[in-house]
């Protein structure tokens, strides 16, 4: 099923690109990481975690780091990565955005990475992440600039930050801070409205 903006879902045959060295230059995982500011007391999820690029500097600083992916093969890949039994606090679970294997109020932390494009109701995952989030929880949501950059999903299939922003706004969410730590990426960081 395609995304509610029109983007097709990623071809998890392709995931050598989300691993590039030219990737991890020019978005290093850890500036993520600090960003959230983490103590080592959170739960984390990552949602549409892929091959789990993101997951050791966040993982390293947080108490237990959840990936979920629909991607029975993407998940394959990153089960084979050796900080995983070095860290000891990674769980990967296969379920959709939409439904997440998680408790409600669980979460301190909940973020997804170039995943809105492929989400078909953004209503439904929006109220997923609210639902798995704790009160005073925040939701990362990073995703691709709509202008022009070297790979990405097609312009026209993009969600904007605008556009993001909007559709935090209108499924209750509060924009909190937008940290500009990547040139193509945008950062939002959001809390559940009370
Ligand atoms: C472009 S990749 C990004 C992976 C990772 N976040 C990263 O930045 O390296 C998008 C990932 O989202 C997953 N995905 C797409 N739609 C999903 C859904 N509805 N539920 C769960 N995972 C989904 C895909 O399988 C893929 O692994």
């Amino acid at each position: 099923m395609s995304g509610e903006h029109g983007g097709q879902p990623f071809d998890s045959a392709k995931w050598k690109r989300l691993e590039s060295e030219e990737r991890l230059a020019k978005m290093p995982p850890s500036a993520l990481a600090e960003a959230m500011a983490l103590q080592g007391s959170e739960t984390v999820v990552d949602v549409g975690c892929g091959t789990g690029f993101f997951a050791e500097p966040i993982a390293r600083r947080c108490n237990h780091y959840i990936g979920v992916d629909h991607s029975a093969e993407m998940l394959d890949v990153f089960r084979k990565k050796s900080f995983i039994s070095v860290l000891g606090n990674i769980s990967l679970e296969r379920a959709k955005a939409d439904r997440l294997p998680i408790g409600t109020d669980v979460c301190d932390i909940a973020f997804h990475v170039a995943l809105l494009h492929e989400i078909p109701d953004l209503v439904a995952f929006h109220d997923e992440l609210k639902r798995v989030l704790k009160p005073q929880g925040r939701l990362y949501a990073v995703d691709w600039k709509a202008n022009e950059t070297e790979g990405g999903p097609p312009l026209d299939h993009r969600v904007s930050r605008e556009r993001a922003v909007e559709l935090l706004e209108r499924d209750g969410f509060e924009i909190v801070d937008q940290p500009d730590i990547y040139a193509d990426q945008y950062v939002i960081v959001a809390k559940p409205r009370s």
